[in-house]
């Protein structure tokens, strides 16, 4: 039994190792969702029956695993050194001459560096004995980092066992960040849920690496890129190739992520172009680099070269000029935003950063602006980063040392309301609800978003003036303005106003998790407004909850379940939703997924091209309200691909891994008993 069960957990830790390989690093899945679910629920069932024969590279370890009280400290076998950096193209002729000096004549002209992006993020070694991944640490100071081997576990792109022949010990070392996309949508979340923001991706990388709670890094969608060796013990250690470019390739046999922007060039000239190629595609990579390295590329040479101090000879950090510029600040000032938070601003004497021309900057919040001690008429560094918002990164020089320190307001700037900063949160919020003008007009902003109510053509100077004459105090007002008032607007013709009237109309149909998120429930992004919906199927259900009750809901935890209830229990919330009913607001019932007669819920579909009946939205909200996945992109995974016209290459895509597909006629056929 006991051998039987030992057995069939290897063979299933094996099966799911070699999907997260394909699913997370090729992205390239041959597995069904549910195929891998059932390995998994499988596996945790044996490992429930044989606690011992849990292992800590088990797959079912990687999300979960207890708090740790603090980090152990490791003691890296071979120091983690840093980077001389170069600044100038001198700088970069000047590193090749003195390697060509050192390497002396029989070098060739032409030295073969492999030139990476820098990455920017925080250095992390992981060592694996007999290919399973034991630990992972931090750099620190070089010599000893901290043990986040908890954590490293839960980042999907690092295998918890190497593939192919690696060394029996080989410790690999790289990158880990986080890419900007999850950085801006984690910070989204994290705004809405009232919680200190990161500052940029690698303070977020490093802030949710060395959380103490795994369960939180797992959360966070950090990543991971390999680029330089360790120690190495044991049998296969002579084994490794002779060179930096080989060592990427044979860190990618093993299952390990390297930069797909790494590249073997030759010469000074080559760095140079290099560098010029990777500054001009800088915006464009999905994460942050600040320069770029040459590593010279023949693993003896380097040893010839060897270390001055902390840094190798035979290795330099080019970097790109700061995008950083120095002003004075005008002034201090506190925006208010949809849920009443108060966001210290610096007004700046324009200056011309990044590309463009910056004239405010944040200070995310008051903790933030008395660490930095910024003051009114300082001359401070600001900042830009890629379509990251300025911000002010320190102070040159104080106005005068007399000048008074920036408070936090104790009255909404906006509506005089009393501003309160809950026990342990950062963000300090005005009191004043609706009826501060700030509020209103944000979550009106919101209201009308396109993810929200998608009222087109409602834009910012338009709620502005809504707002400002009283002719919107709720979102409902919206619904009884005439053309007549709108056409009265500022800047707004006969034409725009028609149409915004026609777009406000054909925003009364909705669908229910829309609703709940253009409602700006405090928490409530759009991922929990369709588990709501989804849970509760219809309103009145979720306005008869309890706390309790919206607890049960997925993802849903008790802080988050006590602001929606606490939502629906004002009787001024409770007017609105009433009277956006009456004036036509209305959706469907949501059906719930994975009950009986759902019989796509859990499946993958993709949709492509245009399709005649419906928007690509309308469709994707059908699909994911039967308990479907809307996938961007055709894998082995995707049950079948939506075609509308013109589809492009997602069609090849289907056809090459024989993926069903359905034109408009089949979908709209198919979607029919559910509407
Ligand atoms: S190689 C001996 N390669 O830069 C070689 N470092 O200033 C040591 N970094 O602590 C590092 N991208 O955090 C190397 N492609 C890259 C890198 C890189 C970013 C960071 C790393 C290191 C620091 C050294």
């Amino acid at each position: 039994m006991r051998r039987d069960a030992e057995r069939r957990i290897a063979e299933l830790r094996t099966q799911i190792g070699r999907n997260d390989y394909r699913y997370y690093v090729l992205d390239d899945p041959d597995l069904p969702d549910a195929e891998y679910d059932k390995l998994m629920i499988e596996l945790r069932a044996l490992e429930a029956q044989y606690p011992d024969l849990i292992t800590p590279d088990s797959p079912t370890q990687r999300v979960s695993g207890e708090p740790v009280a603090a980090f152990g400290v490791v003691t890296h076998k071979v120091p983690m050194l840093s980077l001389e950096n170069a600044f100038t193209d001198e700088d970069v002729l000047a590193f090749d001459r003195r390697i060509h000096e050192r390497l002396g004549s029989e070098a060739e002209a032409n030295l073969e560096y492999v030139a990476e992006p820098k990455l920017d993020g925080l250095a992390v070694t992981v060592i694996y004995r007999d290919g399973k991944l034991e630990r992972a640490a931090t750099r620190g100071d070089g010599v000893k980092g901290e043990d986040v081997t908890a954590n490293v576990r839960t980042i999907h792109k690092v295998p918890h066992r190497l593939k192919g022949h690696p060394p029996q010990v080989v410790e690999v070392r790289g990158e880990v960040f986080m890419p900007l996309k999850g950085f801006e949508r984690m910070n989204r979340l994290l705004r809405e849920q009232g919680e200190k923001v990161y500052i940029n991706p690698r303070n977020s990388a490093s802030g949710s690496l060395r959380q103490l709670d795994p369960r939180i890094t797992a959360k966070r969608p950090l990543d991971m890129f390999f680029y330089a060796l360790g120690t190495v013990e044991g049998s296969g250690a002579e084994d490794l190739p002779p060179t930096q470019w080989g060592l990427l390739k044979a860190f990618e046999k093993w299952g390990l992520p390297i930069c797909p922007d790494a590249a073997v060039i030759k010469g000074a000239a080559g760095c140079l172009d290099y560098f010029r190629e990777m500054a001009h595609k800088r915006s464009s990579l999905s994460y942050q680099i600040d320069g770029v390295v040459y590593k010279l590329n023949q693993r003896a040479d380097q040893e010839r070269l060897g270390f001055v101090s902390r840094a190798p000879r035979w290795a330099t950090a080019h970097k790109f000029p700061a995008e950083e510029a120095t002003t004075s600040v005008q002034k201090i000032e506190f925006q208010v935003g949809r849920t009443g938070a108060l966001t210290p601003v610096a007004r700046l004497e324009p200056v011309f950063v990044g590309g463009v021309t910056v004239s405010s900057a944040t200070l995310h919040n008051i903790d933030e602006v008395r660490r930095k001690d910024v003051r009114e008429g300082d001359t401070v560094v600001v900042r830009r980063a890629g379509d990251v918002i300025p911000e002010v990164v320190r102070v040159i020089k104080h106005v005068s040392d007399d000048a008074p320190a920036v408070e936090l307001p104790k009255r909404c700037p906006v509506c005089n309301s009393e501003v309160i900063q809950a026990e342990g949160e950062a963000v300090a919020r005005c009191t004043g609800g609706f009826t501060c003008r700030a509020q209103r007009q944000e979550s009106l902003r919101h209201f009308a978003g396109r993810r929200a109510m998608d009222i087109e053509g409602l834009g910012d100077k338009i709620i502005e003036q809504l707002v400002e004459q009283d002719l919107v105090k709720s979102p409902a007002d919206l619904y009884t303005l005439t053309l007549e008032q709108l056409s009265e607007l500022e800047r707004m013709g006969e034409k725009s106003a028609a149409k915004l009237v026609q777009a406000i109309d054909k925003s009364r149909d909705t669908t229910l998790p829309r609703f709940l998120f253009a409602l700006g429930i405090r928490d409530v992004g759009e991922a929990t407004a369709l588990a709501l919906a989804q849970h509760f199927g219809k309103l009145d259900k979720l306005l008869a909850a309890s706390a309790d009750d919206i607890q049960q809901v997925q993802d849903v935890g008790p802080v988050v379940a006590a602001h929606v209830a606490a939502f629906f229990a004002s009787h001024d919330h409770r007017k609105v939703i009433a009277r956006l009913q009456e004036e036509g607001v209305r959706w469907p019932d949501v059906a719930r997924p994975s009950v009986a007669g759902q019989p796509f819920s859990g499946m993958t579909f993709v949709i492509t091209g245009t399709l005649d009946s419906m928007s690509r939205e309308e469709a994707q909200e059908a699909l994911i309200a039967l308990g479907v996945k809307v996938s961007g992109s055709v894998s082995r995974k995707t049950r079948y691909l939506v075609a509308g016209a013109d589809p492009g290459s997602k069609l090849k895509k289907a056809d090459e891994f024989g993926v069903e597909v359905l034109d408009e006629a089949k979908f709209v056929e198919l979607l029919k008993p559910f509407r």
